[in-house]
């Protein structure tokens, strides 16, 4: 049996009249790793931030864990936020808070941990993430990569059940996004369930178990990752592909 997490149904976003997300159908199952893929514009970005209600959708049902979260208030989006971990290109770390004390902040103050028991977390996931030694300094004598490695970090610490990724590894220099990208493998052999959004086509291609092509504000194929590389069906997914080629 399949555990479904996430449904998503004719979803849809306007900004004034103008339809960014035109009627969207998917589902995650629990465990699932997906890059969603496709041109610049094609509202990627948006979709991410309509499932975890950064913005508000115009209409649609998006399911999590079996509830319609679509109208839920303004006091419920803490829930949300927990359950779904999101992961940017910029890192948005807090400068005045050491490293631990980022990934602690969260967890004491929204779901009400104590100190000792965040902290223990905190230890467990900068091991995790290969920074155990990072914990009291400061974000801004980090590098990009160790950075972005401890806002995985700290996302993980509210134990969530989906993470969202949009490009986390577009804003850093080359040499630092494989020790991005070996977290996020990692947290995929581990069973997380992932949405990433990325230009790494060798993550799609290896780790992804599903590709979603976005184009035009629909998800055009949902594929096998393989299936998808070697054998795109719609002409924007070829053309898509024969653009990164060049
Ligand atoms: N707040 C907003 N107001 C008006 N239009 C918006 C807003 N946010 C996004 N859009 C428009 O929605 C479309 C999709 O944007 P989105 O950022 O989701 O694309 P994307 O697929 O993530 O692109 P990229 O690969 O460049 O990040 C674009 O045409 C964009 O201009
Ligand atoms: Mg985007």
């Amino acid at each position: 049996m399949t555990n479904q997490l996430l449904k998503i149904e004719n979803l849809t976003k306007k900004y004034k009249e103008v339809p960014v997300l035109n009627q969207i159908n998917a589902e995650v199952n629990s465990g699932d790793v997906i890059t969603l893929i496709g041109p610049s514009g094609a509202g990627k970005s948006t979709l991410l931030r309509c499932l975890n209600l950064l913005e508000k959708p115009t209409d649609g049902i998006v399911s999590f864990d079996g509830e319609n979260i679509i109208s839920y208030h303004d006091n419920q989006l803490d829930q949300i936020r927990t359950e779904m971990g999101m992961v940017f290109q910029q890192f948005n770390l807090f400068p005045h808070l050491t490293v631990l004390e980022n990934i602690k902040l969260a967890p004491m103050k929204v779901k009400n941990k104590s100190e000792d028991e965040a902290s223990n977390k905190a230890y467990e996931l900068l091991k995790m993430v290969g920074l155990s030694d990072k914990a009291n300094v400061y974000p801004k004598s980090l590098s990009g990569g160790q950075a972005q490695r401890i806002a995985i970090a700290r996302a993980l610490a509210m134990e969530p059940k989906l993470m969202l990724f949009d490009e986390p590894t577009s804003a850093l220099d080359p040499e630092m996004v494989g020790e991005v990208l070996q977290v996020m493998n990692q947290l995929a052999d581990n069973g997380m369930t992932m949405i990433v959004v990325t230009h790494e086509m060798n993550f799609a291609k290896n780790v992804a178990n599903q590709v979603w092509f976005m184009s035009d504000h629909q998800i055009e194929e949902k594929a096998d990752p393989k299936e998808f590389f070697a054998n795109p069906k719609t002409e924007n997914a070829k053309k898509f592909l024969n653009n990164l080629l060049v």
